[in-house]
């Protein structure tokens, strides 16, 4: 696998070879944390201060969690966090490009913090996708001059010696690896919920769907070994934890590269030991690789959530196609049939993207026609977003702009009606939710999920993070249900 010799190195000029590269252990992580753990304490020492941090966090799961790694990092290094928008030392935005909306309001957000570098002394860190594209690295050295260090999807574990380099020579420090890595294991994270956590799985894309920029800013499969997964999931039980959702860009595919087959319906019976884990939720899962093994292990699991998010993409074959999808509409909807008739009250969500170059009405009309039969319980919709180097960005869209916004709408609207009726058969009902805390639409309120990963905003007497409790639904929506709690499940 490639290591040393795949680096791309910006602005770092002559400098010798940097340490890590090649030789990626976090023991020598570990050493560059301590250095900057002694630049901090002599600096609280001087000053009577700790040295702060935010993170801003853009995208999917995977992000999420890779700040969790960042926070841990940072608190190792002497940084204490702050959560509520307050001046830090360093700020570091964990960045997505799987759409252009992402990457203008991650630009919006690093200009706004002008002044608050000004007159703080903050300093920018980027990391995350958006980072692997060279254009975006000649953006920011020419015209965002706060952001001092960057770092790409495949070398987190650089952060503090960049972070080192930063304090102790005072230049910009860009390091992007072109190519991924062995995968890094034990890097501190810093979770930011006890009763949930995410568990990455597998690295990286394979698919190249024609439209998508992950392959390219994620590198290749690879899964984590087994028992590696294992040990940091019964060391979550271990400390409290009750949820985790397995995470890839296709958890399908988990142990393809290790030359196993269905290893990740066999991941998901030996979760079943892990005491102390009571549900297991995993995404994103490919149509083209969900197989009739996984579907039985969904179905013979006991704590695997009854949900799935598969997305669908669209529902004409034409597109399916251009997109490489390498499924069609009728597969997916047999999988679909497979997975009621194993798990009878299943919630299927999934992604849809509308306006794909080419699209036509009719293409268009048989989205529509699979969202109506499928009738999801959720769908995140996106306009198509042509990503640079994407084969995809080469085709030609003509469909005017108004068009597509008008078939956002038609789609949105269908879909809100369908999970609206689906959400309303659940009045009335009693179902057990996972406690998350206070509700952030309705402070006065808490709220949590049920297994098919329904938002609940409820009433109760007393609830607590992390417990499972029985909320009778009194009134349901499309995006959140209203119920009033009851007792906490045994
Ligand atoms: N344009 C619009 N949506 C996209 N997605 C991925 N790439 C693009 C793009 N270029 C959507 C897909 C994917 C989700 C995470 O983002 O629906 O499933
Ligand atoms: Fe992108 Fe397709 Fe891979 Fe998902 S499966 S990350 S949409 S290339």
């Amino acid at each position: 696998m490639d290591s040393g010799k795949s680096t791309v190195k910006y602005g770092l000029g002559k400098q010798k070879d940097n340490q890590l590269c090649g030789n990626t252990d976090n023991l020598i992580m570990n050493d560059w944390a301590e250095f900057v753990r002694n630049i901090n304490m002599e600096y609280t020492q001087k000053t009577g201060r700790t040295r702060k941090f935010r993170i801003d966090v853009f995208g999917c799961q995977m992000n999420e969690l890779d700040s969790e790694t960042i926070a841990g990092m940072l608190i190792e290094m002497g940084y204490q966090e702050v959560t509520d928008n307050s001046p830090a030392d360093i700020i570091v935005f964990v960045t997505c490009c799987v759409r252009e909306n992402a990457e203008e309001r991650i630009f919006g957000h690093i200009g706004a913090l002008a002044s608050e570098c000004a007159e703080y002394g903050s300093i920018i860190a980027a990391c995350g996708c958006m980072m692997q594209q060279p254009h975006i690295i000649e953006k920011i050295k020419k015209s965002y001059h706060n952001v001092k260090i960057v770092f790409g999807t495949h070398n987190i574990q650089s952060f503090p010696e960049l972070l080192y380099t930063y304090l102790t020579k005072g230049r910009r420090v860009f390091q992007v690896w072109e190519k991924e890595d062995r995968i890094i294991e034990s890097l501190p994270v810093k979770r930011a919920e006890k009763h949930k956590g995410w568990v990455n799985i597998i690295l990286g894309c394979n698919n190249f769907c024609s439209y998508c920029i992950v392959p390219y800013v994620r590198g290749r499969e690879r899964s984590r070994k087994m028992s590696d997964i294992l040990n940091e999931i019964k060391a979550l039980a271990d400390d409290g934890c009750k949820e985790i959702t397995l995470l890839g860009q296709n958890v399908n595919s988990y142990g393809n590269d290790l030359g196993e087959k269905d290893l990740f319906a066999k991941l998901l019976y030996a979760i079943e030991d892990i005491e102390g884990i009571k549900r297991v939720r995993f995404m994103t899962s490919h149509p083209k690789d969900l197989s009739d093994n996984l579907i039985d292990a969904m179905k013979n699991c006991s704590k695997v959530c009854n949900h799935i998010h598969l997305p669908v993409q669209s529902g004409s074959n034409r597109i399916l196609k251009m997109m490489n999808r390498k499924y069609t509409r009728e597969h997916y909807l047999s999988l679909v049939e497979k997975l009621r008739t194993a798990v009878p009250d299943i919630a299927v969500s999934t992604d849809i993207i509308v306006g794909f170059p080419g699209e036509t009405e009719e293409d268009f009309e048989d989205t529509l026609d699979i969202v109506r039969k499928v009738m999801f319980d959720a769908a995140f919709m996106f306009i198509y977003s042509p990503r640079k180097g994407t084969p995809a960005a080469r085709i030609e869209n003509t469909t005017p702009p108004d068009s597509i916004s008008q078939r956002f709408k038609r789609l949105s609207e269908l879909q809100t009606g369908i999970a609206t009726n689906l959400a309303k058969k659940l009045e009335g009902k009693t179902l057990e939710v996972l406690v998350d805390g206070l509700s952030k639409q309705n402070p006065d309120m808490f709220s949590g999920r049920t297994t098919t990963n329904r938002l609940v905003n409820f009433k109760a007497a007393h609830a607590e993070k992390g417990m499972f409790m029985d909320v009778e639904i009194i009134r349901a929506g499309a995006f959140w249900l209203e119920g009033k709690g009851g007792n906490e499940r045994g």
